[in-house]
């Protein structure tokens, strides 16, 4: 018998199976080998939501939730939130090793010049309403994009996978940009190849009358560090969209609209925005104890708080609140830190939250970054999107390349009605 192995007895025939244990893991294709006869499908692992189930090896990044560790591939986010750039960490997780010099000079120019988007899409972002929400705009407007790029159905083909992954990441800051000054009702800016990644994305964000806005080093750092630490995070719930959709062989825009749309959840990359909405709503920091109250009553939720990995400290939720003093340095501290400090003194010492192992995760603070260098709420999970943009690409590359994987199907426990009589109206 295989020493990794485990050894199940079914109960109901007696009989027993050794099934193998690989990388930690026993393939659900082993259990399904246990059938009580013939014309049993055979056992399934009931997994809602993936809680306890892998679905893919992955070799991108590595979270350990207990001892609240985040690398992708290998590397510790605390290094790369201190001594890389967005675009750097974007090739490492595209290609699994850190560029060499010339490496990153090369795609930083291929980025910097597949910044402009066709002129049909300014036609696109013309017909929404005056007050929609960047989010809607961004999803739509990346899946737009499919159709300026016939050629990127080619899926199977590296070099076409890699020129859309260049493509989606330099256009992402144009089309956030744009969506923000849609709702301004300002004219689009055109990107400026002399700028880099950051520099370039507050210009069509924020350039007026001026030649070229230029920001201040220590905010397009601090915005070039939180796109790094959005840049990827395993299986999460749009990073599984994206491997869900792609597995269906869709074209990579369409497929990472999919993603996108899945951030935007509150639960996922809208809960920055939510945060931001609840320490409004809490207002000061007398009514903080108040507001905890209703958490423990569970007539809300903290948001900001709680993950399905980290079990401690989100590594990220660290590196956003050691630079967010940085930004405040410069921009004045946002009046809503006060309130988010208190939450977080208080929630940490709370046995509600203790028992829960609930800890601040990366949106508890991330907004209140954002707001402080103008950045208004609905954009910010565009800003995670930006982020996150190498890490679906990256997740979206390891499934078309790992024979393991096949289009996403699961199955269900059927627990209907079966074989009913259809009933008349009249008789109803
Ligand atoms: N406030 C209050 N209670 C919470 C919270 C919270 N933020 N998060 C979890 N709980 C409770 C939850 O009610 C449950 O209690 P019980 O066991 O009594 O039913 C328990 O803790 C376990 O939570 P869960 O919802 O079963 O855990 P999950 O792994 O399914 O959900 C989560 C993870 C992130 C969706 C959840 O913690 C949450 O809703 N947090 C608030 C939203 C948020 O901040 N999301 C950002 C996630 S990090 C960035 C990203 O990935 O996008």
């Amino acid at each position: 018998m295989a020493e990794e192995s485990i050894t199940v007895t079914d109960n109901r025939t007696g009989k027993q199976y050794t099934i193998p244990i690989k990388d930690g893991a026993i393939h659900a294709a082993d259990i399904n080998k246990i059938k009580t006869g013939p014309d049993d499908f055979g056992l399934m692992p009931y997994a809602p939501a993936f809680v306890w189930t892998a679905s893919t090896k992955s070799k991108v990044a590595f979270i350990d939730g207990d001892k609240g560790i985040l690398e992708y591939r290998g590397y510790p986010i605390q290094d790369l939130a201190e001594k890389s750039t967005f675009l750097e960490t974007a090739w490492l997780l595209l290609k699994g090793e850190l560029p060499k010099k010339d490496e990153l000079a090369k795609f930083t120019d291929e980025v910097t010049h597949h910044t402009f988007v066709h002129e049909n899409v300014k036609k696109l972002l013309d017909g929404f309403h005056h007050d929609a929400h960047p989010m809607g705009i961004l999803v739509s407007t990346v899946a737009a994009l499919s159709t300026f790029y016939p050629d990127a159905k080619n899926i199977h083909d590296p070099e076409v996978r890699w020129s859309q992954s260049v493509r989606l990441l330099a256009k992402m800051p144009t089309i956030a940009a744009w969506a923000y000054r849609h709702s301004l009702g300002l004219p689009y800016v055109h990107p400026d190849n002399e700028l880099n990644y950051v520099q370039n994305f507050l210009h069509m964000m924020y350039r007026m009358t001026e030649q070229r806005y230029k920001p201040h080093p220590a905010i397009e750092r601090a915005f070039d560090v939180l796109f790094i630490l959005h840049a990827d995070h395993e299986q999460n719930c749009s990073a599984n969209a994206m491997r869900g959709i792609g597995s269906s062989h869709a074209d990579p825009y369409v497929t990472m609209a999919g993603a996108a749309a899945a951030l935007y959840g509150p639960l996922h990359g809208g809960a920055n925005e939510e945060v931001l909405k609840m320490l409004a709503e809490i207002g000061h920091v007398d009514r903080v104890p108040r507001f905890i109250e209703k958490v423990r009553n569970k007539e809300a939720l903290l948001m900001g708080f709680g993950h399905r990995v980290y079990k401690n400290y989100d590594p990220r939720a660290k590196i956003i609140k050691r630079i967010a003093d940085e930004v405040f340095e410069v921009t004045g501290r946002n009046p809503l830190l006060d309130i988010a400090l208190e939450l977080e003194r208080i929630a940490l010492q709370d046995e509600y939250f203790i028992n829960k192992k609930l800890y601040p995760n990366v949106d508890f603070y991330s907004g209140l970054i954002y707001q402080a260098m103008r950045i208004p709420v609905a954009m910010f999970p565009v800003m995670f999107a930006i982020g996150r943009t190498a890490g679906w690409l990256s997740q979206w590359n390891e499934l078309l390349t790992d024979p393991d994987q096949k289009i996403a199907r699961p199955r269900q426990l059927y627990i209907g009605h079966r074989e009913r009589k259809y009933v008349a109206m009249a008789q109803r």
